[in-house]
């Protein structure tokens, strides 16, 4: 915080978050693959605040768990994070009074912030601290307009135009579709302020809870300096309360995060219809074709093409890799790969090199060296495939009996023939030819063809009999 001011932040979580419907703690429903908690505290973080509080209660065990996880450098070091439990929900106003405990010293700020507003960057709050310490206010809040306030507190000016209190949605009868000025949830309150206030707040309310926002009118009352912050993208400070408001959190943050990929360089054909996960990276010179997800741990070389219709989870795809119309799942893939159409590479590959996955093929739990082909319609698993190695359309490595699962292993510059079928456990040699069509399930040497097959017998004239029978 700029001047000599101790900032303390204290973000709200302990709602039920009822009106999402659902069995995830609202705060941890995730954005673009990171939790909703996660955004917030990222913003707060930004602020570099002295404190940290995050008020828990509902699934408290669960949120807290996650932060202790996620921020384990910031739950130890500076600034601290530390947990306030409010034990039943009461309202926003008891849960920043349950948190006031954990923030000892008298002469600071407290900013306080909604687990729930996940779009808020630091750039804001670090402007509304430098206005209301500009201000010399003792409470500020940061306002919006929209065009429809929905189910935020009204925020409600006298003639003059200052600020005298919010009114909230279930507290006014006709909650009429028309521009207005709401409260975004982020307030700016000295310590002794607040302190002072908060047990005079009352529960004589539609909702019976202690409403937070009512300290507004009571420091209007005492004579306190507020101050109402205006920011002008209400994007800015969307809260989420249902699902519907989650989907347009998700499209927001999915924005911001293709946007910082095409400034790194890389091109997204289609900004409405690709999907990239927060923290997943892409080398420069990509191309990200439509309708393309890129998430969880996924990291995408310089140079690839992505797509069409490509799922990339959990990966590491090389430099100049191609994969179009396929899935990739917790993966390793190398450099110039060609993956698809139309193909999934299943957990646990490690594809290397100038490798190329054809069409409508399947691989499991396999490695496979560079420069091995593996066309068309091949299901493999379990299995090494060396360097070179060429596997024809159809094979399948047959790797389980019902039982247990077994390995096959293909030594390099070997050719499989169309349609193979290696009954696992198998060992086929160096430079070994498969026949077409073979069953194979004894070891093939080395440089040796196997050939397992019924032989094929022509019967000549066969067909100009069979028509004389017919007349
Ligand atoms: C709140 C504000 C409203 C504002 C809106 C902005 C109040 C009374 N209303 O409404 O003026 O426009 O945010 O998004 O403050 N929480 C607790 N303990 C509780 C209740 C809530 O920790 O007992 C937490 C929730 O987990 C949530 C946050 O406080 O993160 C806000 O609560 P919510 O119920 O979503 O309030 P809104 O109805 O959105
Ligand atoms: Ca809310």
């Amino acid at each position: 915080m700029s001047g000599d001011s101790i900032l303390n932040v204290v973000i709200l979580a302990a709602g039920e978050g009822t009106r999402m419907k659902s069995d995830t703690p609202k705060v941890l429903f995730p954005i673009c693959g990171r939790s909703m908690i996660d955004y917030v505290l990222d913003a707060a973080l930004e602020a570099k605040p002295d404190k940290l509080v995050v008020v828990v209660g509902h699934r408290g065990e669960e949120i807290s768990g996650h932060i202790k996880e996620k921020w384990a450098s910031q739950c130890q070091g500076e600034p601290r994070i530390e947990f306030a439990w409010q034990k039943e929900q009461l309202g926003t106003g008891h849960a920043v009074l349950c948190a006031l405990e954990h923030i000892s010293d008298e002469t600071g700020n407290v900013m306080i912030l909604c687990g729930d507003t996940p779009l808020i960057t630091g750039q804001m709050l670090q402007q509304f601290i430098d206005a209301h310490l500009g201000e010399n206010a003792d409470l500020s809040l940061i306002t919006t307009e929209v065009d429809d306030p929905g189910s935020y507190g009204r925020v409600v000016r006298d003639s003059q135009g200052n600020v005298f209190k919010i009114v909230e949605a279930s507290d006014i009868s006709d909650g009429k579709k028309c521009r207005s000025e709401i409260n975004a949830g982020i307030y700016l309150v000295r310590r002794e302020l607040l302190a002072k206030l908060l047990p005079n707040l009352n529960t004589d309310n539609a909702k019976g809870e202690f409403y937070l926002t009512d300290i507004i009118e009571m420091a209007v009352a005492d004579g306190f300096k507020v101050f109402p912050f205006m920011w002008d993208d209400s994007s800015t400070v969307h809260g989420v309360n249902n699902r519907h408001d989650l989907a347009y959190a998700e499209e927001q943050v999915r924005q911001r995060i293709l946007e910082r990929l095409c400034l790194c360089g890389v091109s997204i054909r289609d900004l409405g219809n690709t999907y990239v996960d927060y923290g997943v990276n892409v080398g420069k010179d990509s191309i990200i074709e439509p309708n393309t997800i890129l998430s969880g741990d996924t990291e995408i070389g310089e140079g690839c093409i992505i797509g069409p219709s490509s799922c990339i989870i959990n990966s590491c795809i090389g430099k100049n890799c191609n994969i179009q119309f396929s899935v990739v799942e917790d993966s390793e893939i190398g450099e110039n790969v060609n993956i698809g159409p139309y193909s999934h590479i299943r957990p646990k590959c490690i594809i290397e090199s100038h490798v190329t996955i054809g069409n409508f093929a399947e691989i499991k739990n396999c490695v496979i060296k560079s420069g091995a082909k593996v066309h068309h319609h091949s299901y493999l698993g379990d299995s090494f495939i060396g360097s070179d190695v060429n596997i024809g359309a159809g094979v399948v490595t047959v790797n389980y009996d019902g039982f247990k699962k077994h390995h096959t292993i293909i030594e390099e510059g070997a050719f499989i023939g169309c349609n193979a079928n290696l009954i696992a456990p198998l060992r086929v040699g160096k430079d070994a030819f498969i026949a077409a069509g073979s069953t194979v399930n004894h070891d093939v040497p080395d440089e040796s063809l196997a050939i397992a097959r019924e032989r094929q017998i022509n019967k000549d004239g066969w067909v100009a009999k069979r028509k004389k029978q017919k007349e």
